[in-house]
């Protein structure tokens, strides 16, 4: 933990017992508290408490009709926050929580309005972090909601922070605390499943794959039509600007990548490549980082490595397209949305 008011270098302390007693004391108050998921930090507040969550949309600068995911301590609680449950979403709740999967079901009518965006659906998760999961349940047993509201700790349209020192950047004194749990394993946002119609359907791609959730439900999940094809790159202009890095950002296909950084001839840029080494050659103000070259790996890199580029202060970024594959769809969502969001002026959004 650290108190936002401390230097970002004490942000690397661990959380202690002490830690997660006050945790839960703010969160009872009404407080913001930022806390470690396996996916990326989450912004929390009492689900239950209008006034909390109203404080998450002010300290993220997000529209007020953006729903928040809340966050439960065990399946069994999905009753007290959705109603009409269906089979498949306790099937697979059994299967993959705790973990990086979110579900939206019919929300029960005392659930604020604040948290669904005034929508007849709320977003719920098991995380799997154990210091998430030590705070849920110290929250419950204190004789909370036992519901932790919490979008990402990052300021609206920009990098979700996967490190404690990433949320002290974003937000600083704009939360109450910050739960330290170290890096987030994961590293890209959970897989939402909209469960509140007859079809589920594919909301956001994440660690947990489609072809895993069919697997379980043994029943076919619609894909949004970009994810149809993984293999298909996405239409920029079809994007939302999101998880974006303030320099200009470009994709750029491995086959092409070498010849377009010396075309470049020495424009102050950074190289993010996964397939290739640095050619030789190289412009001098051309810094070539290496990406990892399988998935797990790359998303857990992803959103630290974004941010660590957009510091460099060069002119634009040069992402090499990673492969194609439903292993890899989820960094290409991320990314796509990445390159259509960078270099805009997110402090308006
Ligand atoms: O991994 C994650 O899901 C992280 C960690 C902190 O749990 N949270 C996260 O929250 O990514 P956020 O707010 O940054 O993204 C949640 C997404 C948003 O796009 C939101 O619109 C959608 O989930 N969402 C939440 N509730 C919804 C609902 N009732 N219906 C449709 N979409 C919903
Ligand atoms: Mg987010």
């Amino acid at each position: 933990m650290t108190d936002a008011a401390q230097s970002p270098s004490s942000a690397t302390l661990p959380a202690t017992d002490a830690d997660l007693a006050r945790a839960v004391a703010l969160l009872k108050a009404g407080e913001l508290v930022a806390f470690p998921t396996e996916t990326v930090y989450g912004l929390g507040a009492d689900a239950a408490n209008a006034a909390a969550v109203a404080k998450i949309f002010a300290a993220k600068g997000r529209p007020a009709d953006h729903p928040v995911i809340v966050h439960l301590p065990c399946s069994q609680a999905m009753e007290n926050w959705a109603q009409d449950i269906p089979a498949l979403a306790w099937e697979l709740a059994e299967y993959f929580w705790p973990g990086p999967l979110t579900l939206i079901l019919k929300r029960q009518s005392w659930v604020p309005d604040a948290v669904t965006g005034g929508q007849d659906t709320v977003g719920l998760r098991v995380p799997g972090h154990p210091l998430a999961l030590a705070l849920l349940r110290a929250f419950a047993a204190a004789g909370g909601s036992g519901g932790v509201a919490g979008p990402s700790a990052n300021r609206f349209g920009r990098i979700s922070p996967t490190a404690a020192c990433h949320v002290q950047e974003e937000l600083g004194d704009r939360v109450a605390m910050i739960l330290d749990g170290g890096e987030c394993p994961v590293g890209i946002e959970s897989t939402i499943v909209d469960l509140s119609s007859g079809q589920p359907r594919l909301l956001r791609p994440g660690h947990i794959r489609p072809d895993q959730l069919e697997a379980v439900m043994g029943v076919p999940l619609a894909l949004p039509e970009h994810l149809r094809n993984a293999d298909v790159p996405r239409v920029s202009g079809a994007l939302a600007a999101h998880y974006a890095p303030r320099t200009r950002l470009t994709l750029v296909a491995s086959a092409a990548l070498q010849a377009e950084v010396l075309r470049a001839g020495g424009q102050p840029m950074a190289v993010y490549a996964w397939s290739c080494t640095a050619p030789v050659g190289l412009p001098e103000g051309v810094a070539w980082v290496s990406a990892p070259a399988t998935p797990d790996a790359y998303a857990h890199d992803l959103y630290a490595a974004l941010r660590r580029l957009d510091g460099l202060g060069v002119a634009q970024l040069l992402i090499e397209t990673p492969p194609p594959g439903s292993a890899w769809s989820a960094i290409h969502d991320r990314l796509g949305r990445a390159a259509c969001g960078a270099g805009a002026d997110k402090d308006e959004t």
